[in-house]
């Protein structure tokens, strides 16, 4: 085995995230509710990432297995350790590091539940606990109200004495309105020699993470506060009041990083954007849109207003207007809305229009190709350039199996058409509207399936004498009389009779 010289110095981070979170009053574990893309863990790990440790640990316990399942999918190199039961932030340190006997170097902790936290701002910790060759950093703010906070406690020549729980506190310490976020760096031989003194001696007889501070001041080993540049970073979340206003302050971010990066957004109280989605200079989203996931926006773009775009790539120049769409990739220039629905597997080419009140699922449609209006496209193919009139309906679905219908280049299918899977209409072939297409359609030909019409003369006056309609059709023999015209024309050839 080739031997790895270990990064000086070491790093470990932990993140602590065994609580339950009681105020979320919720089956799910606090940490993982959603924000905006990620999960409140997967927002704290992210930002742990600038730390650049060997390992993460997360410590888990209420709802252990939902917690480690997570991580699984998005962070698949943390270790989970489990705290079995919550007996503090300190043991629960404590456990994390026992699971990695070697770790040397620096520990970086952070509870799970501070999703607003900057990598920038992990990263000017670490850096500022190392080169002041801390025992341990505290990440501290300013705050208007600390209330339910830990303090910060500081000595006549303004370092750190102590941090104070705020049920442990005096009312003079709660006056103090410099907190502890809940994030820190720590020397690991520190640490560990500090945990493993810390008592149960406090309002809630746990073992506090918090405590190492003043012990290791006590015994002399310098502690540092590095307070963070917008304390806005450090608000933690415990009920779900407080996870809106986190939403509200990322989504400002958010949408503020894109203004800047050259997107247009014009209101931006009312647009939601995901941490994991992009955007290219010069689009434009209009308001009430949602941004989630994979997706991604091109030049030029317009999206909106009130559309939901969830893992959807809309390439440069499109128009998506007033829709819903999941899993689709939407070409150059093409258009979309309003009111389309697209599901996964939808993929429009260049120029591609779905119009309004159209669903697609798994359904390709070629350059230039246009579905209108009012149809239901599932399992398709449609060529470059074909037309599907209005009320189009792709029926793919026999009860039992879905089938694919494929319609060719510049084909041409009348409305109110069902295309009966599997089947195909050829490049160039037209469908009378109104048929009903189980076979296919060869290149060229025209498919037509509806029956002859027959109109009953006079039938109106007979059937429903007395009404408005009989009423009318009575004046118009009348005004045909007067003009001697001829009456009732039957078509013998249907024609194809599309709507455009
Ligand atoms: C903690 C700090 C407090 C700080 C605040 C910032 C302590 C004693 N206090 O208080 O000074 O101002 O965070 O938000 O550390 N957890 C475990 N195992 C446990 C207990 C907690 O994993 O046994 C996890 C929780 O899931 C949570 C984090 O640690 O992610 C913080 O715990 P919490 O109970 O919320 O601490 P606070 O009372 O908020
Ligand atoms: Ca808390």
């Amino acid at each position: 085995m080739e031997s790895r010289v270990s990064q000086t110095p070491g790093r470990t981070v932990v993140v602590l995230a065994a609580g339950e979170g009681k105020r979320m009053k919720s089956a799910t574990p606090k940490i993982l509710h959603p924000l905006l893309g990620r999960t409140l863990l997967g927002h704290v790990l992210t930002a742990a990432g600038s730390a650049r440790a060997e390992q993460t640990i997360v410590v888990v316990g209420h709802r252990a297995e939902l917690v480690e399942a997570h991580l699984v999918a998005i962070a698949p190199a943390a270790v989970p350790v489990l705290q079995a039961q919550q007996k503090g932030t300190g043991h629960a340190v404590r456990m994390a590091l026992e699971a990695v006997p070697e770790a040397t170097g620096t520990v970086v902790v952070l509870n799970g539940d501070v999703p607003l936290l900057r990598p920038e701002t992990v990263a000017s910790l670490v850096e500022a606990h190392e080169s002041g060759a801390h025992g341990a950093t505290v990440l501290a703010a300013e705050v208007d109200d600390p209330t339910g906070l830990g303090r910060i406690v500081r000595d006549a020549g303004g370092g750190l004495e102590r941090i104070v729980e705020e049920r442990d506190a005096s009312a003079e310490v709660r006056r103090i309105s410099e907190i502890n976020a809940g994030i820190y760096a720590f020397d690991i031989a520190s640490l560990r020699s500090a945990l493993s003194k810390l008592s149960t001696d406090n309002d809630q007889g746990e073992e506090y993470l918090t405590d190492v501070f003043g012990l290791l001041a006590a015994g002399g080993d310098p502690v540092g506060v590095f307070v963070a540049p917008d304390a806005v970073e450090t608000l933690g979340c415990n009920d779900r009041v407080e996870l809106a206003r986190l939403r509200a302050l990322l989504r400002d971010r958010v949408n503020e990083a894109w203004m800047r990066a050259g997107v247009s957004i014009l209101d931006p109280a009312t647009t939601w954007i995901d941490v994991t989605v992009t955007l290219s200079p010069d689009a434009q989203i209009d308001q009430n849109s949602q941004l989630l996931g994979a997706t991604s926006v091109g030049a030029g773009a317009v999206v909106g207003p009130d559309t939901t775009l969830i893992d959807t790539t809309v390439a440069e120049g499109a128009v998506v207007l007033r829709t819903h769409s999941i899993g689709a990739e939407i070409g150059p220039d093409a258009t979309v809305g309003p009111f389309s629905f697209l599901r996964p597997g939808t993929r429009l080419a260049r120029k591609a229009k779905v119009g309004g009140f159209v669903e697609t699922k798994n359904a390709e449609l070629g350059e230039g190709a246009k579905v209108p209006h009012l149809s239901y496209v599932g399992d398709a193919a449609i060529g470059a350039k074909a037309n599907i009139g209005a009320g189009t309906i792709f029926a793919n679905y026999d009860g039992v199996n879905k089938h694919f219908t494929t319609v060719g280049d510049a084909a041409f299918v009348g409305s109110d058409t069902v295309l009966i899977a599997p089947v195909e209409v050829g490049p160039g072939a037209y469908v009378a509207a109104g048929s009903a297409i189980q076979k296919d359609v060869p290149a060229g030909n025209l498919g037509v399936t509806r029956a002859a019409q027959r109109n009953v003369e006079g039938w109106t006056q007979r059937r429903r004498p007395g009404t408005v309609s009989a009423a009318a059709a009575e004046r118009a023999a009348a005004a045909a009389e007067r003009a001697a015209s001829r009456t009732g024309d039957i078509a013998a050839d249907p024609g194809p009779d599309g709507a455009s």
